[in-house]
């Protein structure tokens, strides 16, 4: 486990103080938290622990202007220290499907495993696959931003891209699906308070 320099929240306080920020204090990020969110992401659970996420980190004002360009033009894409893209990858998940299993697992079942997952997904067309990638993928980025405001960052969740602008930029294959894209740092603003329905609304009990 990496140690962090940071005080962590607690889950629960990370998620009540949690709200998207757009403008965010002007200082790099600290690499090894950056790093440390990144792991943290990649504890996600996904099914058959396929692990389709995938991470593009900005830290590059050009490129962030580009980026910007890319995500109609949105402010909160250059003003903080670092973008975090994230995508899947399923058919680099079943390119290197040994690489979804332990080596504990021992040679041969792991080439079984990865047979098995490869015939599994080999059905489907890419499109429909890079869909359920792209699920697991979604559990990610709600992990990275637990994860980045349990370390005292805030982030604020982006869809309002152009895809293949994006694709083009960070030249990533075609066949890639975006969770998203997350602008991240310290705030310099209090974002809105959370407006939710109840519990009471949207749950049926049994
Ligand atoms: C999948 C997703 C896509 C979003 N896309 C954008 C976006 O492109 N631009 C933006 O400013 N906010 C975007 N948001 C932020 C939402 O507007 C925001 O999360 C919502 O209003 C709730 O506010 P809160 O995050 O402060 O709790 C997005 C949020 C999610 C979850």
């Amino acid at each position: 486990m990496t140690a962090t320099k940071t005080q962590t929240l607690s889950v629960t306080e990370a998620i009540e103080t949690r709200v998207s920020i757009r403008k965010f204090v002007q200082e790099p990020m600290d690499q090894d938290d950056l790093r440390e969110i990144l792991r943290l992401a990649s504890l996600a659970p996904t099914a058959n622990n396929v692990q389709p996420a995938r991470f593009a980190v900005i830290q590059n004002p050009e490129l962030q202007a580009k980026l910007q360009e890319a995500s109609y033009n949105q402010s909160q894409v250059t003003n903080a220290p670092a973008v975090i893209v994230v995508y899947s990858d399923f058919e680099d998940v079943l390119t290197n499907a040994e690489l979804s299993f332990p080596d504990s697992m021992g040679e041969e079942q792991v080439k079984a495993r990865a047979a098995a997952l490869r015939q599994q997904y080999g059905g489907q067309d890419v499109a429909q696959r890079g869909q359920w990638g792209v699920t697991q993928a979604n559990i990610t980025f709600g992990f990275m931003m637990i994860a980045a405001r349990g370390l005292g960052y805030d982030t604020v969740p982006m869809l309002g891209f152009e895809p293949d602008k994006v694709k083009a930029l960070l030249g990533l294959p075609e066949h890639v699906q975006f969770a998203g894209i997350l602008p991240i740092g310290k705030r310099a603003e209090n974002g809105f308070p959370h407006h939710r329905h109840s519990v009471e609304r949207i749950t049926k009990f049994y």
